[in-house]
C-alpha cells in the first residue's frame, strides 16, 4: 500500500480506489463529482504521489508533426471533419516531413508523434518509408496517430519500426460514440485498438470529457476500461466546441472533470504515460500544469511547420499557433518548473512489465 502522511477518511477512500478499483465503481463515481476545494486538493495530491511513485519527476516530451488535416471522417467534434467548414487542406512531403523531424530532433527530442486526420489516400508504403528514415537517420522512437486501419497497415508499420499508436476511444458509451462518430461502431474501434496490441505496439487511448449525452457513470467505465486494457499511455481533454461542427453549440467540457478523470487514471492504472493534452492547454486558458500537478507527465510541443499549424485546427483556440517550436520548450520548461518538476529528454517508452523486455 502507498504511504500518506494526510490521514483522514478521504485517503481511505482513495487507497481503497488504489488498491481494488474493480469494487469501486460508487467511489470513483463520488470523486468524478466532487465539488469541496479541500476534497479536490485531496484528490489531486493523491494522483501526484501516485504519478512521483511510479514515474518520478520528469516530464516527457513528445514532438508532435501534424502532416495532413485530410479527413475521410465526419466526427461530430472535430473541425477536421471532412463536411466541416472550409478550411484549407493540407498534406506536407515527405521532405517537409524529415525537416520537421530534423528541428525536433535538434532540440534533442527522442520521440515524434506522426498524426493526421483519416485520411483514404494515405499511402500505407509511403508512410513505412518515412518510418524507415526516421530509424535510420535520427533514431527516433516514432508513434503514429492516423486512425483506423486495417491490420496489414499497422503490421506493415509496426515492421517497418514504429513503437507507438495512438487511438482514443473517445468514449466508452457505445450510445454516445455512435451519437458522435456519425453512426460509426465503437466495435471497430476496439477491434483497431486490439490489433495494436498484439501487434507488440506501446498504445495509447483516452478520451473527450464533456461529449454530448455522457454522464458521470460513462466516464467511470471509461477509467476502469483504461486499466482493464492496460494502455501504455492515456491521453485526457477537455472537449472543445468548434463552430464548423455538428456539436458546435454544445457547452464545453469542464476543466475541473476533465483534471478528476486525469487525477482518478492516474491513480487507478498508476504507471501509464500521461499528457497534459494541448486541449487542456486550449480550453479558454491554459490548464496543462494543473494537469501536470493531477497525474500528467508528458507534454508535446508542436513541430508542425507554421504554415501549416493553423490549419489542424480540431477545436477552436488550440494554444501554441504561432509560437517557435523552441519557444514551446522554454515555455515548458518553466511549466515544468512551476510544477515542481524538470523536463526529461529520454525517449520514455512505456514502462508497462510487457514492453520491458522488447
Ligand atoms: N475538442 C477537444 N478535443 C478534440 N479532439 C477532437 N476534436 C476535439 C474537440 N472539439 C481530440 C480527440 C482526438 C484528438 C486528436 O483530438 O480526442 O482523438
Ligand atoms: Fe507553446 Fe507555451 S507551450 S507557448
Amino acid at each position: 500500500m502507498l504511504m500518506f502522511n494526510m490521514v483522514g477518511e478521504l485517503e481511505d477512500v482513495l487507497n481503497k480506489v488504489y488498491e481494488n478499483p474493480r469494487q469501486s465503481f460508487k467511489e470513483i463515481k463520488h470523486f468524478l463529482l466532487l465539488e469541496d476545494e479541500k476534497e479536490l486538493k485531496c484528490l489531486f495530491s493523491f494522483a501526484d504521489k501516485v504519478r512521483k511513485e511510479f514515474i518520478g519527476e520528469g516530464v516527457l516530451l513528445r514532438g508532435l508533426v501534424e502532416f495532413s488535416n485530410n479527413c475521410a471522417n465526419s466526427c461530430f467534434y472535430c473541425g477536421l471533419n471532412k463536411q466541416g467548414s472550409s478550411i484549407k487542406r493540407y498534406g506536407m512531403s515527405r521532405d517537409e516531413i524529415m525537416r520537421a523531424i530534423g528541428d525536433l530532433s535538434a532540440v534533442n527530442i527522442k520521440t515524434v508523434v506522426l498524426q493526421s486526420g483519416e485520411d483514404n489516400g494515405l499511402d500505407p508504403l509511403w508512410l513505412a518509408g518515412i518510418i524507415k528514415d526516421i530509424k535510420s537517420n535520427f533514431g527516433l522512437a516514432v508513434t503514429l496517430s492516423v486512425g483506423e486501419k486495417p491490420y496489414g497497415e499497422y503490421r506493415l508499420w509496426r515492421d517497418a519500426g514504429a513503437d507507438r499508436y495512438l487511438l482514443k476511444i473517445e468514449t466508452t458509451d457505445p450510445q454516445v460514440y455512435a451519437a458522435a462518430h456519425s453512426g460509426r461502431l465503437i466495435e471497430s474501434r476496439l477491434k483497431c485498438l486490439d490489433d495494436l496490441i498484439s501487434l507488440g505496439y506501446q498504445v495509447g487511448s483516452g478520451v473527450l470529457v464533456g461529449l454530448r449525452g455522457q454522464t458521470v457513470d460513462s466516464l467511470a467505465r471509461d477509467i476502469l476500461f483504461f486499466q482493464d486494457k492496460n494502455f501504455d499511455m492515456i491521453g485526457i481533454g477537455p472537449f472543445i466546441p468548434h463552430p464548423g461542427t455538428f456539436f458546435a453549440n454544445d457547452k464545453p467540457g469542464d476543466i475541473r472533470l476533465t483534471l478528476k478523470v486525469i487525477a482518478l487514471t492516474r491513480i487507478i492504472t498508476r504507471d501509464a504515460h500521461m499528457p497534459a493534452t494541448t486541449a487542456l492547454g486550449s480550453a479558454g486558458a491554459d490548464y496543462r500544469i494543473e494537469g501536470l500537478k493531477s497525474g500528467a507527465n508528458v507534454l508535446m510541443p508542436n513541430f508542425t511547420p507554421l504554415r501549416y499549424r493553423a490549419l489542424y485546427e480540431i477545436y477552436p483556440g488550440k494554444t501554441c499557433l504561432k509560437e517557435a517550436s523552441e519557444k514551446c520548450i522554454l515555455c515548458m520548461d518553466e511549466k515544468a518548473k512551476i510544477s515542481g518538476r524538470f523536463l526529461d529528454y529520454s525517449a520514455g517508452h512505456s514502462i508497462k512489465k510487457r514492453h520491458l523486455f522488447n
